[in-house]
């Protein structure tokens, strides 16, 4: 139960290692399904990954559950839309309520019949007796024809998607450590929201304007406290960047790895937060956390076959489809005999609107006058952060 009549009706997926074949899940994750309970017609809120169809209809079993007359579908990704079929079998008198786009692709993903839809327009409501749902059309968090449910009576916003956490946990409204909700949620938004960041400053906008006392999200914890995750998106999405410089590199024989170390030990000195990842070991989750607020990017990698390093390439394709608000990037390296590639780091960025410093790329294990023009970027990069003042 989570209020009077609002029952979770979800699973959680404690061991699911991977998500999209990309994202690590280093807490699990959960499909949050909800029911609502009207004094004439009951709903259900979303429902589960179809691997879990089973815990949905169980649930709906223990809670008794002679019959839903709509299932709202807020979002058409399996995860969430998955076990819709099974519930239609179910309960033959349900409808899926959903808006037109939504209802395109469940029947495209999961061959859906036509006549089970009832379509809704934003803002529209329906009637469940007592209780009022009002559909608020949240599009691009991270699909286009994501909405999200209001229950008007308990000012309760049932966002999908938008929100959400991968956290399998017991306690729904979330464990005590408010640090783990936030890291999670902002792995979330890193790996998921992050390339919507400009649609979703449109959305943020309508949620205030609801104010809601809830929100129930279908992946990870319930919101009891609403601002606390409202005001963590207000600055994962806004302009500001921090004065960090992440540095994501690889390296073989260790002379881009004494070129790292040269330039994380000169940007501290400089005043500027250094975080070098070692993208041979380190998680793609953590990298997107970073890229978060970071204002700027360095990418580092030796040659191999004629090129720069393919994990390098790899991790700048993943950075430039998540479309950070980073605003300086830098490309340094070592090669032996000689190669070319700084192109293609290059030509893997397009989407991100950086100034790019001058690259540095040496011969082989770095002499002192190598290791002078790693100073003299490190010192160009606390120039631009003092520049749009982030450094003092
Ligand atoms: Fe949780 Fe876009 O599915």
């Amino acid at each position: 139960k989570v209020d009077e009549d609002v029952y979770y009706v979800g699973s959680r997926h404690w061991d699911r290692p991977i998500f999209d074949e990309l994202l690590e899940l280093p807490k699990g994750t959960s499909y949050n399904s909800y029911l609502i309970s009207g004094s004439q017609k009951t709903a259900l809120i979303d429902s589960v990954d179809p691997c879990k169809k089973h815990e949905l209809l169980r649930n709906l079993d223990v809670l008794n559950v002679k019959n839903i007359d709509y299932i709202i579908a807020n979002h058409a990704e399996q995860d969430h839309s998955g076990s819709i079929p099974a519930v239609l079998e179910r309960y033959p008198q349900a409808k899926v309520v959903t808006n037109e786009k939504c209802k395109s692709l469940l029947i495209d993903l999961l061959d859906i019949n036509e006549d089970r839809f009832m379509i809704i327009n934003d803002n529209d409501t329906l009637s469940l007796g007592d209780k009022t749902l009002q559909f608020v059309f949240t599009p691009w968090v991270h699909w286009p024809e994501t909405m999200s449910v209001y229950l008007v009576e308990k000012k309760m916003l049932f966002t999908c998607d938008f929100f959400g956490s991968h956290i399998a946990t017991s306690k729904i409204f979330g464990p005590k450590d408010e640090k783990l909700v936030y890291e999670g949620a902002k792995r979330y938004y890193a790996e998921i929201m992050m390339p919507f960041r400009k649609n979703i400053q449109k959305n943020i906008q309508k949620v205030e304007e609801l104010n809601p006392s809830m929100i129930l999200p279908g992946h990870g914890v319930v919101y009891k406290n609403p601002q606390f995750i409202i005001d963590a998106y207000k600055k994962w999405i806004s302009d500001n960047v921090d004065n960090e410089a992440l540095i994501i590199y690889i390296s073989m024989h260790g002379s881009t790895k004494e070129l790292v170390d040269y330039l994380s030990d000169a940007l501290i000195e400089q005043g500027v937060y250094a975080r070098p990842y070692n993208i041979a070991q380190s998680s793609l989750g953590e990298i997107a956390m970073d890229l978060v607020d970071a204002a700027t990017v360095i990418f580092a990698s030796p040659f191999v076959l004629a090129g720069v390093h393919p994990k390098i390439i790899t991790t700048a394709y993943l950075a430039n489809a998540l479309r950070p608000k980073t605003k300086f990037a830098g490309i340094i390296g070592s090669f032996g005999w000689g190669g070319k590639g700084v192109e293609h780091i290059k030509n893997n960025l397009t989407n991100l609107s950086v100034e790019l410093f001058e690259p540095v790329y040496i011969k082989g294990k770095p002499k002192p006058e190598d290791f002078k023009k790693i100073t003299d970027l490190a010192k160009q990069i606390a120039d631009k952060h003092k520049e749009i003042g982030i450094l003092g």
